[in-house]
Parts: structure tokens; sequence; C-alpha cells
């Protein structure tokens, strides 16, 4: 520990070099990954900066490396407004929609007047991460954000500064002039090498497991505790930075005059790591396609042994003019586009196939697995659909297999090894004759590759499956009421069907384990609450086979009430379009079932909404758009015309035709029309499908 001196100009300049000095060694050890000290000495730097900072608070100031992780957690997120829209990628997944995509881009630049361009490409490994945007203010970290919908994000800038290669402070030689305020564009990440020793300390504390490093992150930067962030090691890397003009996508001319403001992708890097920022290691400046494509193929081996996980290269024009002039879609950059690697393929071992039984009865056969880290996630099961399948792949117990597992989509096994079939291999197996849960003799039904447990009603595994759908997100939502409680219920024999569910008293559930009284209030509480949820909720929870989220919708729209859905007939509902001749079908069998009239009754006297005209409108009080008239132009990618109409009109406003100067609004998508240039003549406020939606959401919360 130092002295304390007793001259204040001396206290203050010993805490500016400590700061020097421990920023510099956290760009060494976090960015560059070159220390120069070891642990212990960072340590005691680091410890007399903490001691000076309490004896003289006044001198602690917002960037200095003891402010990383704050001391209190916050209640909750705040709103910001990306000075930029955080945009998406179009995709490519092969060499022919590259070439497409580089034809757009010549022909666009052939209409503003350039012939032969010389373009030149950057490419860059699609960092599989969770994009975030950051904002110095003359050089000082202000803020950063998640991407949320793209024009407003969640202000995480608490867990942000945890992550210790995030400089709090830009370099003034390094970066832009000194006046400017940037704005810095990159992915925060979590290693495999973290997210596997993270996973094993959440197993051994009996807690769940992330499923991905993607997850893994996303979960640590939304701790509202940055106490917790700190713990997780995240890491970030950065691709991006614009300087925030009055029009945001203009760069500044002075800076690019002195040399100090990058012209192309590749100066932005050196512009990036100047500022001290870790960026994307894995890039290459190319002079055409081919070489391009030379590097998605070296990439597609050698991105297994990076760190982190990837999911494509992204390809961008390099330079930022023509950048400029590509300009965007509504929704992605015509200057760039990412190509897609086809799913990563594991090889593993099966340890036993298990037969499991879901929600309609059908059992499927699932390969139980040695864990495998695939596509980022750690997969151990995997569905081999059902028994035709299973006989085809002829996968058996201790089998070698190769299993792949496409982003955000279910492992699947593609075949068995079968020179690594082990000598004393199992025989084929075998379809169940009983049902493995309930033993009641499995059928098949005629048509049908499925086979199937027929006691509807008894069988645990397909109540259990019943109510696991009937609380779900998608169905009644009902918070805080999960399989581990439901399974609880089912044991105890309190619950049957989904109605019970209502019937259950706060004693009911003080019945259960680990039940404390103020756990049990709220199951009570969410439940009750849940009978309140729209018709369409209730009409996707009943489970009718082929009725998903979509037809629900539409059910509830057209009928209005679950007695008139009840009491269509297979004409009238394939009347509706979206309603085809199977699903028609479906629902009339379902309201057919003998249980069917019971259940209609209990739901109307436990008092669930089973009548409901007003699906999909907002509470009365939320015309944001009243006596608003919009515009449409061009096409609309995310919503659709008639949705976009549909969500106007649900908030007051009406759709109109033309542009005159009455149009309040107009709302342009890709390829706008000659609405577009009326409306940017007359001073017609223009409007992306994002801002429809934030303006929307702005005023639902
Ligand atoms: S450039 C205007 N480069 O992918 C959008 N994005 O699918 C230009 N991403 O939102 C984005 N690695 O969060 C770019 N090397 C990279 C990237 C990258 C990951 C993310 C980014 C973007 C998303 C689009």
């Amino acid at each position: 520990m130092t002295e304390v001196t007793a001259d204040p100009h001396m206290t203050e300049a010993r805490v500016q070099a400590l700061r020097e000095a421990i920023n510099r060694h956290n760009y060494l050890y976090y960015v560059l990954d070159r220390p120069e000290i070891q642990d212990f000495e960072y340590d005691r730097l680091y410890r007399e900066l903490v001691e000076l900072e309490r004896e003289h608070p006044e001198l602690i100031t917002p960037d200095s490396p003891t402010q990383r992780v704050g001391e209190q957690p916050v209640k909750e997120f705040p709103q910001v407004h990306h000075p930029i829209p955080l945009f998406s990628l179009d995709n490519a997944f092969n060499e022919e929609e590259l070439l497409a995509w580089e034809k757009r881009a010549l022909r666009i630049l052939a209409q503003e007047g350039i012939e032969n361009p010389a373009l030149e490409y950057f490419a860059e490994i699609k960092i599989d991460g969770l994009a975030v945007s950051l904002v110095y203010e003359k050089g000082l970290f202000k803020h950063g954000a998640t991407r949320g919908n793209g024009v407003v994000g969640e202000d995480i800038s608490q867990n942000l500064k945890t992550i210790r290669g995030i400089p709090l402070r830009i370099p003034v030689n390094g970066g832009p002039s000194p006046d400017y305020d940037v704005e810095i564009r990159g992915e925060v990440i979590m290693t495999r090498e973290s997210f596997l020793r993270l996973n094993e300390e959440q197993h051994l504390k009996g807690k769940s497991e992330f499923a991905n490093p993607r997850n893994a992150a996303a979960g640590a930067i939304r701790q509202l505790d940055s106490r917790i962030t700190a713990s997780r090691n995240l890491d970030a890397l950065f691709y991006g930075a614009t300087i925030i003009t009055e029009d945001a996508r203009r760069r500044p001319a002075d800076d690019l005059q002195a040399g100090l403001h990058p012209t192309s992708q590749q100066e932005s890097f050196n512009y990036l790591e100047r500022m001290g920022f870790k960026t994307n290691p894995a890039r290459k400046h190319c002079w055409n396609l081919s070489e391009v494509m030379d590097f998605i193929h070296h990439w597609d081996e050698a991105r297994l042994a990076l760190p982190f996980a990837t999911d494509g290269v992204v390809i961008k024009i390099d330079q930022l003019h023509y950048q400029t002039l590509l300009g965007y879609t509504a929704k992605s950059p015509r200057w760039a586009v990412a190509f897609k690697y086809t799913p990563e393929v594991c090889e593993t071992r099966v340890l036993d196939i298990e037969f499991s039984v879901g929600r309609t009865g059908v059992i499927t056969p699932v390969a139980i697995m040695e864990p495998v880290l695939i596509s980022g996630s750690t997969v151990q099961r995997a569905t081999l659909h059902n028994f035709e399948e299973l006989a085809k792949k002829d996968v058996r117990p201790g089998d070698a297999v190769r299993v792949q597992k496409a982003a955000e989509v279910i492992p699947e096994v593609i075949e068995v090894v079968l020179a690594k079939r082990p000598e004393s291999a199992n025989l084929p197996v075998q379809p169940p004759t009983y049902c493995p849960v309930c033993n009641a003799p499995a059928v098949k039904l005629e048509g049908e590759v499925a086979l199937r447990c027929p006691n509807h009603s008894g069988c645990p595994a397909q109540v259990l499956r019943r109510l696991e759908h009937w609380v779900s997100k998608g169905a009644m939502d009902i918070d805080g009421v999960g399989p581990a409680l439901l399974e609880q219920l089912i044991n105890r024999g309190l619950v049957e069907s989904p109605t019970d569910l209502y019937r259950l008293t706060v004693e009911d559930f003080l019945t259960l384990e680990r039940m404390a009284q103020k756990s049990a209030e709220n199951a009570y509480a969410s439940i009750q609450k849940s009978k309140e949820q729209p018709l369409w909720r209730l009409v996707n929870a009943l489970g009718i086979r082929h009725v998903g989220q979509e037809t629900a919708v539409l059910l509830a729209e057209h009928f209005g009430s679950l007695n008139r859905i009840a009491e269509a007939s297979l004409e009238e509902l394939t009347t509706l379009e979206g309603i085809g001749g199977k699903v028609a079908e479906s629902i009339v069998v379902f309201f057919a079932e003998p249980g069917s009239q019971q259940l209609m009754v209990d739901l109307q006297t436990l008092g669930l909404r089973i009548e409901d005209s007003t699906v999909n409108k907002p509470a009365a009080g939320a015309q944001i758009f009243q006596g608003k008239t919009f515009v449409l132009t061009g096409t609309l990618p995310t919503l659709g015309r008639q949705e976009v109409t549909e969500l106007i009109r649900a908030y007051g406003g009406k759709v109109s035709g033309s542009v005159s100067k009455k149009t309040d609004f107009v709302l342009a998508g890709e390829d706008p029309g000659s609405k577009y240039v009326k409306a940017e003549k007359l001073g017609v406020t223009i409007l992306h499908e994002q801002d429809l939606l934030s303006m929307v959401r702005e005023a639902e919360s």
C-alpha cells in the first residue's frame, strides 16, 4: 500500500498514473491477449487505486477502471434510441446467390451512373453473439445498448462496462476528432471454453444449463446485477465505427480530409484497433468474389477452431463510398450479405433409444447420446421421428452416429457409421407393443405411420404433455407453472385435465414439495389470471391436431366464440382462407369427441373467456393514430401490407392510396415507388416498418 501523500496534486497524479497503467494492462491482457505483468502485480495496482479513490471520492471519474462493476443491481434497463438503426442482413446460401447479390449492387451503381466500378470486397466471419451498439461522446463511453427492435434497444451500459476489453475512453490520437461522437458496433460473445465452464458450474449447483454460448451470453448481458455479468466472463468483438453526424449515414468531411476517417471497411478495422477495440480476427480484403469464395471455404473448416461460435461469413463491399451509394432496403444494407454455412456435423455414440409419449399419444423413438457440442450447443437427444425412420436408419444403442444441427433447429441423426458398429451390437430396435409410460397396448391408426398410446385421459405422459402445452407461452401463458410443478400435481392426483387447474386452491399448492405460502399464492393467482386470456390462446391451448397459433387466431377472429367454432361444419371451416381440408376435419373431429361437450361446459362455468370479439384489437385508449392518414409504398417485408393496414386501423389510423399534403405518414418498404419521391417533395414524414412497430410498442408499454 502506498503512503497517502498530503499533497493533493501528488495524489491526483498518482491516481492518474494508476489508471493509465491499469488501462494499459487491461488492453494488453483483454484485447491483445499479450499480458506484460503477473496477475498479482495487476491486483496490487488495482487495489491501490481503489484505496486512493476511497479516501478521495472526489477524484473518481466515470472512466476509472474501478467503475466497471456497479454496486447496486438496476431495476430495469432503460430504452435507448439508436443513433443509427441496427439493420439485419440478407442471406446467401451458395455461390449463385452471392453472384446475384453482386449483380444487384452493380445494377444499382449503374443507375447511379457508375459503370464497371472496380468493386472490392471485405469478408468477415459472422460472429454468433448478441449485437451491441456503443456510443462514445467526445471520447467518453456514454452508453451501450442491445439491438432491440433495431430502432430502440435496451441500455445495458453497466453490464457492458464489465467487459474489460471495452475501453471506457477512446484515446484522442487514435479515433475521430475529439469533438465527434462515435458509434461502435459489434457482438458480445461467450467463448466456447467459458460456456463449457459455466455449464459445469451450473450443473454442480443444480441449476439449469444453457443450450449454447449465445444463450449463455444473452442471459449474462441481461442481468440486472452487473456483478453477476462480471462473473460470467463475457467478451466482445467489434466490426464497425460510424461518426454520429446529423445525417447519421454521412461521413464527416473534415475528418475524411485529414485522413482521420476510414474510406474502406478494411481501414475501419485499423481505425477500431487504434481506438483500442478488440476486433473480429477472422477477416480478409478480397479483390473479387472468387477470393471471397476461397475465404468462405477456408473458414468452413477452420471456424471450428475459433474460440467463439460462428454461423457464416459476412461479405461487404469494401469501399465506403460505394456502400453509401448502395444504401439500405427497409431491413438490410444492399452493400453487405451473410453467407450461411450448412449445418455442422459431429460424430457421437448412442447410449440408448428412449420411447417418448407426446401430447396426442404418439410414441416417438428418441436417441439418447453422449453429449457433443454442435453448432454451438450441447446435444444429447435427437428425435428419430417415428419407427419407420428408425428402421430405415437402423440406429442401435452402442452405434456411432453422425449428428447435425442447424442453428436454432432440432438436432438430427443423419446416419449410423456402420464401420464403427461394435461387434456386440444389439439387434435392431423393435417398436414397443405397450405404452412405455402407462402400459396400455400401443395402436397404429390406419393410414398413419405413428404408433400411439390410446389411453388418452389416463396416460400420465399424455396428461403431462397436454398440460405443458396448456400453460405454455403460445397458449394460456401461465407464468410460474412449469413442467416440474405440473408433474407433482399429476402425481398427487390433483390434476388430470387442464380444467382441473382452475379448481386448485392455494391449500392444494401448499401440499406440494418445497412450496411456500408466497409461491403457492403466485401459482394460484397466475392460473386464475389466465382465465382472461383472449380466445385465440384458449383455442390454441386445446391442442387440436393441426391447429397451431396462426389457425387459432384465424378461428377466434372469424367466429368470436368457442361454441360457434365447435358448431362449425366442415364446409364452413374450409371456406376460411388458410384452413384446408385436413385442418377442418381435425377441428370437427375434436369437437365431436365425447369429452369435448363436457370440456366446453366446464370452461364456461369456470369463467374462461370463451367469447371474444376483440381479438388483436388494442385496449381502448391506445388510439395513437387517431385521425392520421398513412400511405404505403414498396414491399413491407416484416409484416406485409395486410397486417400493416390492420395495425394502423387497429390504432385508429387510416390507410389511403395516394400521397397529398394531407398525408401524415408514408410507410416505405423495400424498393419504394414514386409515392416516396412525392412524400419527400411534400415534406411528409417517412417511416419504416420498424418505426411503426416501435411506436405501437411504446404506446402499449
Ligand atoms: S455487419 C448493417 N459484420 O449479424 C448490418 N454483422 O444478421 C451490417 N454480425 O445485426 C452488419 N458478425 O449483429 C456484420 N462481421 C459481422 C458480423 C455481423 C455478426 C451480426 C450483426 C447483425 C447481424 C445480421
